[in-house]
């Protein structure tokens, strides 16, 4: 008896790092956690009207299945948001299943896809349980892709481009220049663009433009990929979509639909509080874009200080990519003894796939309070004066 060797393929050092950490605290050691994106486990919490709704979901008549691609009055919700008919929306749960039902309708074993350069990992893992090949491209020193580097990574196995815009872990923001390039290069080579706008509402400049992938392609299919997880600040409540726009043809509407009958349903209660999230829109998340730029400023001036380390300012999202310069080791072991000594989590920039390895990089949430901050920076420093 022995487990697939497509189950072996699933990596998620994002987590995995958290076991060490708790060997650190049965030691009776304290750590301060800066490795998750989730808001929920620090002084973000989602807006009411979404929770109350729930729960009056919950004596409703909401207890058998939903239908498969989603409520209809939320999917109509949701149409609102991404300017199409609610029948190109499909309730999934969290992003992460709209992920993989993506993957699994772009390829099969032997395909191959595009994805930034770092990336999310989940599109890894996804791709490489089907037997496909991931194929990243490269973006600048400011985390912005590059279009030329997307056409030379194109062959005869490529199916799709992923964009992730706002990006994780960089936090950067595409130019409306570059998406243009990127959506003519998809044209170009007929291949369906995945838009992974998940952060597209946790925009930390005031001056920055986030533009749609959808709203700048025409000629082929666009799948917005969204959830409450960060706009709304409500990962636990598992409701995203992927709204699948110019598919002229149905093929992926189609195919989409199948994925999504496989699977029944996503729970319907918190279908029904999405609908209030999308109803009310983005305008209650000032408060909470103010804490985390705040935040995003005390890391950015404290690591820029601090000899060896430097990051490209964050732009959005929940996240610093932070460069090391002069440690003898990998970010692996970097991240270890940074938790081992100071009791510091971050995750090693390998787990992006970072895929150069003279560059050492680690992920930092934005997320804790400015004390919590405040306390790891200065750990950061010590640690780094120690050990470059
Ligand atoms: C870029 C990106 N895409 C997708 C997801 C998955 O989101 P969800 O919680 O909606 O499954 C995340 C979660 O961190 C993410 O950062």
């Amino acid at each position: 008896m022995k487990p697939s060797d497509a189950s072996s393929k699933v990596k998620y050092a994002i987590r995995d790092v958290v076991l060490e950490a708790k060997k650190e605290e049965a030691n009776g050691n304290e750590v301060l956690y800066l490795n998750v994106g989730d808001p929920a486990k620090f002084d973000f919490s989602p807006p009411k009207w979404i929770t109350e709704e729930i729960k009056k979901a919950l004596d409703g008549p909401y207890k058998s299945y939903a239908f498969s691609t989603g409520d209809g009055e939320l999917r109509k919700e949701i149409g609102k948001v991404e300017g199409c008919p609610e029948s190109q929306v499909f309730v999934t749960a969290g992003l992460s299943e709209g992920i993989d039902f993506a993957t699994r309708i772009f390829m099969d074993a032997g395909d191959s896809i595009l994805l930034p350069n770092p990336t999310y990992p989940l599109y890894v893992s996804k791709t490489k349980v089907i037997g496909g090949k991931p194929r990243f491209y490269e973006c600048d020193e400011a985390w912005v892709p590059d279009p030329e580097d997307v056409r030379k990574r194109i062959d005869e196995t490529t199916r799709a481009l992923v964009i992730i815009n706002p990006n994780n872990p960089t936090g950067a923001i595409a130019p409306l220049k570059v998406l243009k390039e990127l959506g003519d290069i998809a044209a170009e080579h007929n291949l369906p663009i995945f838009a992974d706008e998940v952060y597209d509402h946790v925009i930390l400049d005031e001056d920055a433009e986030m533009h749609k992938m959808k709203d700048l392609v025409r000629d082929v299919p666009v799948f917005s990929g969204n959830s409450l997880s960060k706009n709304f600040f409500y990962p636990g409540a598992r409701v995203g979509y992927v709204a699948i726009h110019n598919d002229y043809e149905g093929k992926f509407l189609d195919a989409f639909t199948r994925m999504c009958n496989q699977r029944l349903s996503v729970n319907w209660e918190f279908q029904r509080g999405a609908i209030e999230a999308y109803k009310n829109g983005f305008g209650f998340n000032g408060p909470y874009l103010d804490k985390l730029r705040r935040r995003r400023d005390i890391i950015c001036k404290r690591i820029n200080e601090i000899s060896g380390l430097s990051v490209a300012r964050p732009r959005a999202a929940m996240y610093g990519f932070v460069k090391v310069g002069g440690y003898a080791g990998s970010d692996w072991d970097f991240v270890y003894q940074l938790l081992r000594e100071e009791g510091v989590l971050v995750v090693p920039g390998s787990a992006f796939y970072k895929n150069h390895p003279e560059e050492l990089y680690f992920r930092i949430t934005l997320l804790p309070d400015d004390d919590t901050m405040e306390l790891a920076m200065g750990k950061l420093e010590s640690f780094m004066n120690r050990v470059i």
